[in-house]
This record gives structure tokens, sequence and C-alpha cells, in this order.
């Protein structure tokens, strides 16, 4: 029987969506006002699920402490209060979208993750707006 437990966790961040290969006036009509030159923040909310088989010792899937402390290094402590255009590897030349904010946490936390999981990504733009990865 495998069973999911889920992680929430939370960071403000400012970004702001461009694309390079397009010119400005392109830019403005795709990305509208996310692509404001002196960027935006969000309340980005991510949920993050394991899903596995329940060890009988501990009668946990993975103790959450862990799976927390594992959140906070790879996602909190980078980008909690970054501008993530400017502020973080990751996205100096990468949009930072939802789609690829997510993208970003899973490979991330993946390589934290022993392999037996399943990890899910769920990420909150807003409170209407989000995405998700399951794998
Ligand atoms: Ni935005």
């Amino acid at each position: 029987m495998k069973v999911s437990v889920f992680r929430k966790a939370q960071f403000n961040a400012a970004h702001r969506l461009h694309n390079p290969k397009w010119d400005d006036e392109t830019n403005r009509r795709i990305f509208g006002k996310c692509n404001l030159p002196n960027y935006h923040g969000h309340n980005y909310v991510l949920e993050v699920k394991l899903t596995g088989n329940v060890d009988p010792e501990t009668g946990y899937v993975m103790d959450l402490g862990i799976l927390k402390k594992i959140i906070d290094e790879e996602v909190i402590e980078p980008f909690d209060h970054r501008n993530l255009n400017e502020d973080t590897a990751e996205f100096r030349d990468l949009n930072p979208s939802a789609e690829n904010i997510a993208t970003v946490i899973y490979h991330k936390l993946r390589k934290r993750i022993a392999h037996e999981f399943e990890v899910g990504v769920r990420l909150f733009e807003t409170e209407r707006n989000f995405v998700e990865i399951n794998i």
C-alpha cells in the first residue's frame, strides 16, 4: 500500500516574465503586466507530495521533519525574499514562470530524495493560479 504525505511551505519572491529573444512590444503583448520592467512579487505556496511505502518500524513514509529541512535548504533559503531573475542562478537565463519555477524545484528536491519515493510538486502563484508536476 502506497501512501502520499504532503508538506507545505511558502516563500515570497519577485520576478518578471521576459523573453530576451523577442522585442519589447512582443514581450508586452504576450506577458502583459508580468513583463513590467521593475518586477513584481508573489507569495508562492509550495506543496510537496511524497509517495511511498509506510516503513513498518516508524509508521512513516518519510519523517516530515526531514522533508521540511530539504525544502528549506533547496527552496526557501535560496528563493525567499529574492528577485528570481536577478538573484538566482537558476533563472538568470530561464523565464521564471510558475511552470519553470515548479520544474526547477522538482529537480532540486528530486536529487535529495531517494528514488523509492515518487515526488510531486504543486506551486501556487496566486490562490487561483497554480501548476503541478507529478512524475
Ligand atoms: Ni508574476
